[in-house]
């Protein structure tokens, strides 16, 4: 197969840990037979110190016309004191909002090695594996009127859905959960908010089309609460933007490494966005400490839900397996009796992983 990726590099660490998944990448591309092209554009900081603002317009035009982007991070200290208009952070939730990346799919799952790094228990952290999903283009985020008036002495921010927005997130989570452990929690303040009572509507009139997934509602504060006392309680969690963003927040430490965690946000027609869960990291930013694995199991999810390339994104899956197995790590990880190695000599290595699996399959066919 034949497909074009756009590399958003962003701020901080993001061109160390894109490079290593770039290489990834390519090494499946040659290993499968495939050929994948790569363009590489500004966004953030980055963009604006050159092109001034935090989203280019040849950046959105090239992500459209792609099959797949790699994001990743954005901001840091030397753009914080810029209005909120200009902020780095404006160039991810207008590349989100501009190409319609509704679905924010977020996968919470521990590696047994890194679990005595969670701050919670053992026996409360074990077996924990949830979805969550995400709304990501509506809500708080983007509602209007968002202002100061009266003299800057009052403040207004809107939460703003239409049905038809709920409606699609909510299906899209159905599926996940049908192609998971079928159970749905969907994380709502519907005795507070009107926003919360249209949803929980919502999801009771979808459920019907999906009666092999098991439903329930659960309030927000309740469900922050049980992420923490009993997370391996949840399958999918399906919920609006901001209380996706916390809860996801949450949930990422939940497994003692957030330098593992990654994220796709997706609409329908398969085009998606990549990006590690962790931020820009400003201050290992440039020494090659940062650690690479979190973008490429996001470029795992790039081949698997954009490009529909399930052993190809199992590779990847399995390789990063390894590389812990064999215990290499990055800095940011402790794994008893490991080696420290940097960011792109890990990469590298799950690189060599895939790799070497082609060796001894072509040294076995030679015999067959
Ligand atoms: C995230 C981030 C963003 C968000 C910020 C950087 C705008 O926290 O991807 O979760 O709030 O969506
Ligand atoms: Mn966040």
């Amino acid at each position: 197969m034949e497909k074009h990726i756009v590399i958003l590099p962003g701020d901080g660490i993001g061109p160390e840990v894109t490079k290593g998944a770039k290489g990834v990448l390519e090494t499946v591309a040659e290993r499968f037979g495939h050929t994948f092209t790569f363009e590489t554009h500004n966004i953030g900081g980055a963009a604006i110190d050159k092109q001034g603002t935090p989203l280019p317009e040849e950046t959105v035009e090239a992500c459209r016309k792609s099959d797949g982007i790699l994001l990743g991070a954005v901001g840091g200290p030397k753009w914080d004191n810029l209005p909120g208009e200009q902020r780095p952070e404006k160039g991810l939730l207008g590349i989100r909002k501009q190409l319609g990346l509704f679905a924010n799919l977020r996968p919470v799952k521990g590696f047994d090695s890194l679990l005595h790094s969670s701050p919670l228990k053992h026996e409360v952290v074990a077996g924990s594996d949830l979805l969550i999903v995400r709304e990501l283009t509506g809500g708080l985020y983007f509602g209007e009127p968002r202002e100061r008036r009266n003299d800057g002495q009052e403040v207004v921010d809107t939460l703003f859905y239409t049905r038809k927005e709920i409606e699609r997130i909510v299906e899209k989570a159905f599926e996940s959960a049908q192609v998971r452990s079928k159970r749905l929690t969907s994380v709502d303040k519907a005795n507070v908010l009107e926003s919360s009572r249209m949803w929980r509507e919502v999801v009771e009139e979808k459920k019907n089309n999906y009666p092999d997934v098991e439903v329930e509602h659960m309030l927000v504060d309740a469900a922050a609460m049980k992420l923490v006392t009993n997370p391996g309680y949840f399958d999918v969690i399906v919920t609006e933007n901001m209380f996706g963003d916390i809860l996801s927040d949450e949930a990422s430490v939940l497994t003692g490494s957030l330098g593992m965690l990654p994220s796709a946000s997706v609409r329908q027609d398969g085009l998606g966005l990549y990006e590690p869960v962790h931020g820009s990291a400003p201050d290992i930013a440039g020494q090659d400490k940062a650690n690479p694995l979190a973008t490429i199991l996001s470029a795992a999810m790039m081949l698997r839900y954009s490009f529909g390339m399930t052993e190809e994104a199992d590779e990847i899956e399995s390789a990063v397996q390894s590389v812990l197995n064999e215990k290499y790590h990055t800095a940011d990880l402790q794994v008893k009796g490991g080696t420290v190695v940097s960011g792109s000599q890990l990469a590298k290595r799950v690189s060599e992983q895939i790799s070497e699996k082609v060796t001894t399959e072509n040294i076995m066919s030679c015999y067959v």
